[in-house]
């Protein structure tokens, strides 16, 4: 018996390969004859060798198969109903059960929910060119001209998000004093010329703290982060909280906020309920926020930093992005909008929850003052940013503080734009990634006691946060300023 008929005889033992010798003849037209038989092997052999090939596939792109997920997830809602209010609080107990990552269903979103920054790090700066989008979201802002999404929600990849983010870091945040924390935070290469004129909003928060009357730190803090932010950006400010430039200010940055109320979300969340739109009316009211109250105010303040003598941040965006022209503000309003939404609120919140934890312990308040009284007997004056390693302990204490009660609980979401592959895993494009800051801030190694307000442990930090950023991710003091990318 030739090769050729053992061949043929196994085959024909077989019934649904019968069936499919068959099919061939059939569809090629040839009798069962041996070349039909040959004809079917040849096949037979590449379709076994596709589907082969294919079931590595498959076994290959099942999304996230190595990431754990946390029991109960439902139909179309996925996790949604076991999130409950406090999401760092759920997270906190799905971390314990299942370590430094996992990821969780929040309606049609894959969301992988990342605590240890050592993995946060692979996932947003490593692999940086496939995550640093952020999802689209109806809240984001909508300012009816359809043009990128500005810093914060733009497109990461994008060359006009990519020069927007540039002017504002290289201008902005390199060149003038924002406020303590951001520009030890985004890089204090002029701060000593700048002091003055900033340092007059933070005199005038002491003097408001000394007339030794109630006040609510939040709202005034507010004031001196905001001014800080309009003096920078237009040589404007705000000349008290009963001021209507600030009632308007913080009306926009707080009806901004309630856009993240998750009743604006969850559509995004469960794309099926956009369908009660006409019932809700949720989208709408969101467009209208963004193009009849808020655009005028950012349209505003452009204005006026226009207008305004000297050099200001506007003027050098305009002059980049718009070849000094005026009328087209399109897209300077997205870059105005992010920094006043993203630099107001973080840097006051982030002051008052450290006086806040501050409040309740004389001895802390005792060392800072005994610090700065050293200075000031040694300078005759209070001490300056770049002047910051003599006052070693003060500058411990604000970073034990932010490291404690992280100033937001997940920092910026990010989202895959295309696959990749991680450690084994397919991240499949559209993924989510949540950084956890308050997981990443209670590791027990890096941080001993974590749960202990303890600025001892920061007092061989001498670089500035700023700095910090560029160490080794297993060097970082802090990561409350995410990834950097
Ligand atoms: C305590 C104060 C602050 C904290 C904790 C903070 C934290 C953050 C974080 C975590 C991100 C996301 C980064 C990432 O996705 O990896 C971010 C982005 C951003 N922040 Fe801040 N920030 C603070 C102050 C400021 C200030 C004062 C400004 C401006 C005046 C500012 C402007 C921005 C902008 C424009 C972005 C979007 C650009 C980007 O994502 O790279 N932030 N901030």
């Amino acid at each position: 018996m030739s090769e050729q008929s053992i061949l043929s005889n196994r085959l024909y033992n077989n019934k649904s390969i019968e069936k499919f010798i068959t099919l061939i003849s059939n569809t090629t037209g040839l009798s069962h004859s041996a070349s039909a038989t040959t004809a079917g092997v040849v096949v037979l052999t590449a379709t076994i060798l596709f589907a082969w090939k294919q079931t590595r596939l498959t076994r290959k792109i099942i999304p996230l198969v190595g990431i754990p997920v946390p029991k109960g997830a439902l139909p179309i809602v996925g996790h949604l109903p076991l999130l409950g209010t406090d999401l760092a609080e759920t997270f906190r107990k799905w971390h314990k059960e299942l370590g430094p990552i996992f990821r969780i269903k929040m309606g049609s979103k894959d969301v992988v929910i990342v605590g240890d920054p050592v993995l946060t790090q692979e996932l947003l700066a490593t692999n940086g060119k496939y995550t640093s989008n952020r999802p689209d979201s109806f809240s984001a802002h909508d300012f009816g001209q359809g043009t990128p999404k500005g810093l914060v929600l733009g497109e990461a990849n994008n060359k006009r998000w990519n020069a927007a983010r540039r002017i504002a870091i290289l201008l902005f945040f390199n060149n003038l004093f924002l406020s303590y924390i951001a520009i030890d935070t985004l890089g204090p290469k002029r701060t000593e010329e700048q002091t003055p004129v900033l340092s007059k909003e933070a005199d005038e928060f002491v003097d408001l703290v000394a007339t030794g009357e109630n006040i609510n730190p939040l709202q005034a803090l507010t004031r001196v982060s905001l001014n800080f932010i309009l003096l920078t950006m237009c040589n404007t400010r705000t000349a008290s909280i009963e001021d209507p430039f600030y009632k308007q200010s913080t009306n926009i940055i707080n009806s901004f906020m309630e856009l993240t109320d998750p009743k604006y979300v969850i559509s995004f969340l469960i794309p099926s309920l956009q369908l009660l739109e006409p019932l809700t009316g949720d989208q709408k009211r969101v467009r209208n926020f963004f193009q009849q109250k808020s655009r005028p105010y950012f349209e505003s303040l452009i204005e006026k930093g226009l207008n305004a003598d000297g050099d200001n941040m506007v003027k050098t965006m305009n002059n980049e992005l718009n070849q000094g022209k005026r009328g087209n503000y399109n897209e300077i309003i997205h870059i105005v909008h992010d920094i006043i939404i993203a630099g107001t609120d973080t840097t006051a919140i982030s002051i008052t929850w450290g006086f806040l934890q501050i409040s309740t312990k004389p001895d802390v308040q005792k060392k800072i003052q005994q610090e700065i009284d050293a200075f000031v007997n040694k300078n005759g004056r209070t001490p300056q940013f770049h002047e910051r390693n003599e006052v070693p302990y003060l500058t411990a204490v604000q970073r034990e503080c932010i490291r404690l009660r992280p100033t937001t609980d997940f920092a910026v979401t990010h989202i895959a734009n295309e696959d990749f592959e991680w450690r084994g895993n397919f991240i499949p494009s559209q993924t989510w990634f949540f950084p956890n800051m308050v997981e990443a801030h209670m590791d027990p190694k890096k941080y001993p006691n974590p749960r202990e307000f303890r600025p001892e442990r920061f007092l061989d930090q001498e670089d500035t946060m700023a700095s910090s950023l560029h160490r080794k991710v297993e060097d970082r003091d802090q990561f409350n300023f995410g990834w950097g990318r």
